[in-house]
C-alpha cells in the first residue's frame, strides 16, 4: 500500500518524500509542476504529473495504484498574491481540495494529512498561539486554508474521512545534505531572500518596517526546520493508522525571532556582511507570531530536533551554496 503524496515536487512535500522513502514507506507523487521541480523526486518513484483539479487525472490514479492514505501539500501559497487575485486560491487550494476529496471518498481512502498554515490565525493578542486561538484569516490564502480544514471537517462527519491539519509556522532551512531545498521563483521568504544577499545575487534585504511593537521593532517569526516539519507529517499518518481522530495541530518551534536577528544570524552563518534597507511595512504582515506546538508534542510524540536557528540557516545556507539558481541546471538527485 502507498502513500500519495499530492504536491510531492514541492518545498514541503520534497522533504516528506524523501523522509517516507527512508522510512521505507511506497510513496506515490502527484504534482502539477506549476511551482514544484521535477529534480527534487528521486528516480524510481511513481510521479503523475497533473492537475488535481482534473477528476478523470485523480481518478486513473486511484484506480491504479494501492493508495492508503494521502499527503496534501498542493496548494497556492503567498499572502500577498491572494490578496490580489483570491479566486485562484479558492479554485487551486479549495476546489482542488474537493476533488481530491471526492477522489478519497469514491476510491475508500481514509486518511489525508494537510499542510495548513498558521495565516489561519490572523492576529492573535495571546502567545503563543494554541490551536484552541480563534481562527480568523487576514488573508485570502489563509481563508482558503481554513476552508479546506473544514471541508475536511464535514467530509469525516458525512464519510469518516479522518483528516490531520498541521498549522506550519515560518518553514525554512534544507535537507541536511543539501540535496533539496526551497526554490521559489519569485521568492519572498525571509531566509532565502537574506541567503541570496549572502550569495550575491541580491545586493540587500530590505526589511518591512521597524517600528513594529517589538524590541527591535521588526516582526517576530517562529521558524521551523522543514526536515522537523515533515517528521510531524509521518507522525500523523502513523497517528490516523493507529485509529486516532482527525484534529489539528500547530507546528513551530515555540521560539520567536525578529527580522534583525534573522539577518544577524545569517551573517553569522556566511560571514557576508549583508547589506539591510528598511522599507515600508508590508500589507497584512502580523507583528508577532509564535506557535505553541505543545500538542503536537504531547498528542503526536513531535519532537523538533533542529530548532536552533544557526543550523535552520545553515541548512538552508547549504543548499543555496551548492544551488545559488536552485533546480536550474541541476540533475535530477
Ligand atoms: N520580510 C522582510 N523582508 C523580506 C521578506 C520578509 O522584512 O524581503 C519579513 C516579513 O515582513 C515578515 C518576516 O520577514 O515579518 C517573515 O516573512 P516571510 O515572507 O518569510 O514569511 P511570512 O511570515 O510572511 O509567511 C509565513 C508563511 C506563510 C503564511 C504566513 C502567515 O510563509 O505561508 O507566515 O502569516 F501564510
Amino acid at each position: 500500500m502507498s502513500i500519495a503524496v499530492i504536491g510531492g515536487a514541492g518545498y514541503v512535500g520534497s522533504h516528506a518524500v524523501r523522509a517516507l522513502l527512508a522510512k521505507n514507506r511506497d510513496v506515490v507523487v502527484i504534482d502539477s509542476l506549476e511551482t514544484g521541480h521535477p529534480e527534487s523526486v528521486p528516480d524510481g518513484v511513481s510521479f503523475y504529473t497533473g492537475d488535481i483539479r482534473d477528476r478523470h487525472f485523480l481518478d486513473e490514479i486511484f484506480a491504479n495504484e494501492q493508495i492508503e492514505q494521502v499527503v496534501h501539500f498542493a496548494a497556492n501559497s503567498l499572502v500577498g498574491e491572494s490578496m490580489e487575485n483570491p479566486l485562484k486560491y479558492y479554485d487551486n487550494n479549495v476546489f482542488g481540495t474537493q476533488v481530491l476529496l471526492e477522489a478519497m471518498i469514491k476510491h475508500g481512502v481514509e486518511h489525508i494529512v494537510f499542510s495548513s498554515s498558521a495565516a489561519t490565525y490572523g492576529e492573535q493578542k495571546e502567545m503563543p498561539i494554541t490551536e484552541e486561538a480563534p481562527a480568523d484569516p487576514t488573508s485570502a490564502y489563509g481563508e482558503t486554508k481554513l476552508a479546506m480544514e473544514r471541508m475536511m471537517k464535514w467530509c469525516d462527519a458525512a464519510h469518516g474521512t479522518k483528516f490531520v491539519s498541521l498549522r506550519y509556522f515560518n518553514v525554512a532551512g534544507a535537507s541536511e545534505l543539501g540535496v533539496i531545498g526551497e526554490d521559489h521563483n519569485p521568492e519572498t521568504h525571509l531566509i532565502p531572500v537574506v541567503l541570496q544577499v549572502a550569495n550575491g545575487q541580491r545586493e540587500h534585504i530590505t526589511i518591512f518596517g521597524e517600528d513594529y511593537p517589538t524590541e527591535d521593532g521588526t516582526c517576530i517569526r517562529d521558524y521551523i526546520h522543514v526536515e522537523d516539519l515533515v517528521d510531524a507529517h509521518i507522525l500523523a499518518l502513523d497517528y490516523l493508522k493507529d485509529g486516532g481522530e482527525s484534529n489539528i495541530f500547530n507546528l513551530g518551534s515555540n521560539q520567536g525571532f525578529s527580522v534583525k536577528e534573522i539577518v544577524e544570524a545569517a551573517r553569522e552563518v556566511t560571514g557576508h556582511p549583508i547589506p539591510v534597507v528598511i522599507g515600508q511595512k508590508r500589507a497584512g504582515d502580523p507583528a508577532v507570531l509564535i506557535a505553541s506546538s505543545q500538542k503536537a508534542r504531547s498528542v503526536l510524540g513531535w519532537s523538533p530536533a533542529r530548532t536552533d536557528i544557526s543550523t535552520i540557516i545553515r541548512d538552508a545556507w547549504n543548499w543555496h551554496e551548492q544551488h545559488p539558481h536552485g533546480y536550474k541546471g541541476a540533475g535530477r538527485s
